[in-house]
């Protein structure tokens, strides 16, 4: 299998690792978080800023962590979709001028293809089909995954994606960014059955016509500020641990509800869970009960695969690029983009 060099850089992490097949030579995560906190979220200028001053020093330390030089490495690739378009530029260009500067074929990874490929590289025995849930700040996704480069997204969300309805909640009830981990240790001393709240269910078909499996959260973020607010409005404290412990509690059940019904309709037995959601203990608890009661597998990679990371990205290029996938060098980047 080849040996990829592989740039990962859609939204706030510069990542960059080289990867043969399911075999991780080097990962290196620079980490916007700190520039980005004091914004309440990513500003999209200053991520593309940010990836710029650290891109080539991350290239250089990946390279030499791995211990290999260019005339082992065997292609280039970057995320070219979905994601901020000026964040993907930084990686896809600085991608192309390595791959033309050593004569290395090229190719362009679709972000969400790579979160599904995170799992293989603590699974390597895992092979399709199984059920990718893809659960981050950008997208909430339910993808049949059939081979390579042959994907169903069976369902997503109408709206926010589920790691953005905890960063909006948890800005709401004022605990900083990013919300989720936050909401999630404070939800360990909340009673997640303290306020009923919505979980908002989708009856309109979407554009594809379907509307079975997607979720939608942002009913259900209002529905914590109204709760907020009315508690507010009598004069009480907010109990911020018991909301914080419902709001985690009824996106859990929603996510696991089209998780296991897709597994079940479609046929498959095996589920594999990534993005930053994936560390939310209320989910994992969730699911590991309900695939427990319908007899499914469930597989939680380690966070380091299941956020950003350019590993995943160079996991999936290296099988493209051992089919003899390539991409040309006028490929441009897209902020969104279909699997
Ligand atoms: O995959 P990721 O690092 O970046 C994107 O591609 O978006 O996901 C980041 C998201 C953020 O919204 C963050 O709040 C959420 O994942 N997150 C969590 C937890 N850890 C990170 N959400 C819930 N519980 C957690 N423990
Ligand atoms: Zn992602």
């Amino acid at each position: 299998m080849p040996t990829v060099l592989a740039i990962e850089t859609s939204c706030d992490e510069t990542a960059v690792a080289i990867v043969n097949d399911r075999d991780v030579k080097s990962s290196i995560i620079s980490s916007q978080i700190p520039v980005h906190r004091q914004y309440g979220g990513v500003v999209p200028e200053v991520a593309s800023r940010s990836h710029l001053e650290t891109i080539n020093y991350t290239i250089s330390q990946a390279l030499e962590e791995s211990g290999l030089c260019w005339e082992q490495i065997d292609g280039v690739a970057a995320t070219s979709a979905p994601g901020l378009v000026g964040a993907l530029l930084v990686g896809l260009t600085a991608a192309k001028t390595l791959a033309m500067l050593h004569e290395k074929p090229f190719l362009g990874v679709h972000h969400l293809e790579g979160h599904i490929y995170a799992t293989y590289l603590s699974e390597p025995s895992l092979h399709p089909p199984f059920l990718s849930l893809l659960v981050s700040g950008g997208h909430t996704s339910f993808i049949h995954v059939q081979e390579c480069g042959k994907y169903e997204t069976l369902g997503g969300t109408r709206d926010d994606a589920a790691g953005e309805a905890f960063d909006k909640v948890a800005r709401l009830l004022k605990l900083g960014y990013p919300g989720g981990p936050i909401i999630d240790q404070l939800a360990k001393e909340g009673n997640p059955l303290a306020f009923a709240l919505p979980e908002g269910r989708v009856s309109l078909p979407n554009n594809a016509g379907f509307h079975r499996y997607d979720a939608s959260f942002s009913g259900l973020k209002t529905a914590v500020l109204r709760l907020v607010q009315s508690i507010e409005a009598e004069g009480r404290e907010v109990p911020v641990r018991d909301v914080a412990a419902s709001f985690q509690h009824t996106v859990a059940r929603a996510l696991t509800k089209r998780t296991i019904a897709c597994a079940l309709d479609y046929g498959l037995s095996t589920i594999a869970i990534g993005g930053g959601v994936a560390a939310n203990s209320g989910l994992r608890s969730h699911l590991s009960a309900a695939c427990a009661e319908n007899n499914l597998r469930v597989l939680f990679p380690p966070l380091k695969y299941c956020t950003d990371n350019a590993a995943m990205i160079g996991c999936a290029a290296s099988e493209h690029l051992a089919l003899g996938h390539t991409s040309s060098f006028t490929l441009g980047v897209h902020s969104r983009l279909a699997l």
